[in-house]
């Protein structure tokens, strides 16, 4: 597995290969989620590029950008024994110069749900992934469905801006209680981890609730909103896979998505029914 720090390096490596090339964004601090992902990549590609970068730009003021958890050591030897071909650690000052172009995201669609409980971080994700994609120029880019959102709107940019990679949606990965994996799951204790459950809890019984044909979006919330108590709750939202407001569940266009905090960790989680 080699590792490369400088894009420049990294083009002229990729260059050389007419193979087909997978590439994985991360923030590092890997875990079953991220390594799924690589899996994914592996079985389609005979290349894979995984890209570990504390992206700051996506960070708002007064987030957890400082202390976000930094595992390099460990996040390469995952990626050596996911049989990771180059692992692309980019310093900060490689990536971003002082003054210069940016990707804005969608008015609309960047400012809803996690667009709106963050605003702007949406500019900074969709800023790095363009960059990323240019420097590693892949075949497919693997995302997760965990960050719903994300993955619609760069499946949106990918298009509107005419870009030659195919983007894969990857299925969420879960502990074996149900809690969705993320980075962020070691901010909390172990009376929080049990109060994060009601997150999954309520999108399960929300499905269960569907499958007994109760398709109404507002019962269906207002059901999420009672289990999910006294979790701060950010949204509570269904969406069809364009990412519009619907009155009724349709079965194969449908997201439920929520956001909680629980003590001072915003979690996310969501079912695609
Ligand atoms: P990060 O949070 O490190 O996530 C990297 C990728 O792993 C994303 O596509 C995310 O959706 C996916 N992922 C996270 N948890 C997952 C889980 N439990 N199951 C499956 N996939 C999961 O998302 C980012 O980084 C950044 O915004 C990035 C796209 C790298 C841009 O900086």
């Amino acid at each position: 597995m080699k590792i490369i720090s400088n894009p420049y390096e990294l083009k002229k490596y990729l260059n050389g290969t007419s193979q087909s090339v997978g590439f994985v964004p991360t923030m590092g601090a890997l875990h079953k989620g991220h390594i799924s992902l690589i899996k994914k990549a592996k079985e389609e590609n005979t290349f894979v590029v995984v890209s570990i970068f504390l992206n700051p730009t996506q960070f708002l003021k007064g987030e957890d950008l400082e202390k976000y958890p930094k595992k390099d050591e460990a996040d390469k030897k995952i990626c050596e024994i996911a049989g990771v071909d180059v692992v692309f650690f980019p310093h900060a000052k490689d990536i971003y110069t002082p003054d210069e172009a940016s990707i804005l995201a969608p008015n609309v669609r960047g400012y809803i749900l996690e667009g709106a409980s963050r605003p702007g971080h949406f500019n900074g994700v969709l800023s790095i992934v363009m960059k990323l994609l240019h420097i590693v120029n892949p075949t497919k880019a693997y995302f997760g469905k965990k960050d719903a959102q994300q993955l619609n709107l760069i499946s949106l940019m990918v298009k509107q801006f005419f870009m030659d990679v195919e983007i894969i949606a990857v299925d969420t990965m879960r502990e074996s209680d149900g809690l969705a994996l993320s980075s962020r799951n070691i901010y909390l204790s172990q009376e929080q981890r049990k109060e994060a459950l009601k997150i999954s809890v309520s999108l399960y019984e929300a499905s269960k609730m569907v499958s007994k044909k109760e398709l109404h979006t507002t019962t269906i919330i207002k059901a999420m909103r009672e289990q999910l108590a006294p979790l701060e709750i950010s949204y509570v939202e269904i969406v069809n896979r364009g990412f519009e407001p619907i009155e009724a569940v349709e079965i194969g266009n449908t997201i439920i998505l929520v956001e909680a905090k629980v003590g001072d960790t915003r979690l996310l989680d969501n079912i695609w029914l």
